[in-house]
């Protein structure tokens, strides 16, 4: 729901012809790729804006397009930690799960406002929760 980056960057190295229309993507052209917009498309995934982890299931995953989830990027140039990144954000939720409750306070928001002052992806307002040891 929340990509560290939105976007992705790319320069075509050949013309480009995007199947099924007459777009040719020219040598040469900055492409940007949404990803903040392609994981928040209701085409893509239903009630994209509800935190749904059953979402990336395997048997979910097959059904989608394989470019779909673009978090750590795609390619030759992908993030060279993925799955360093995913074990230290597991690890950490659990660390903190296994000590700790979290709840939501009166500063709590639905909504997370990004902060458009940062480059990679953070919250403008903080998010405050009740945190209380278990
Ligand atoms: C949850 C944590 C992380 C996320 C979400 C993340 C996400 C990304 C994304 C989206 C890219 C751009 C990929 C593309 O253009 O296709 C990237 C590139 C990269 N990431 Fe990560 N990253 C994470 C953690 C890390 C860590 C822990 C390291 C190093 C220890 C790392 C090293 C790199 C490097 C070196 C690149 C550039 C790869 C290249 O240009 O060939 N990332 N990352």
């Amino acid at each position: 729901m929340h990509p560290l980056l939105h976007e992705l960057c790319r320069v075509a190295i050949n013309d480009y012809k995007i199947k099924g229309t007459d777009l040719v993507i020219e040598a040469g052209t900055r492409v940007i790729i949404p990803i903040a917009s392609i994981h928040r498309d209701p085409d893509i995934y239903d009630d994209p804006d509800n935190f749904n982890p059953e979402r990336f299931a395997s048997e979910e995953v097959q059904k989608r397009h394989a470019m779909s989830f673009l978090a750590f990027g795609e390619g030759p140039r992908n993030c060279i930690a993925f799955r360093l990144g995913l074990m230290q954000a597991k690890l950490g939720l659990i660390m903190l799960l296994r000590k700790f409750s979290f709840s939501p306070c009166d500063l709590s928001t639905k909504v997370i406002n990004v902060n458009v002052e940062s480059y990679i992806a953070s919250s403008a307002e903080g998010i405050m929760m009740n945190v209380k040891p278990l």
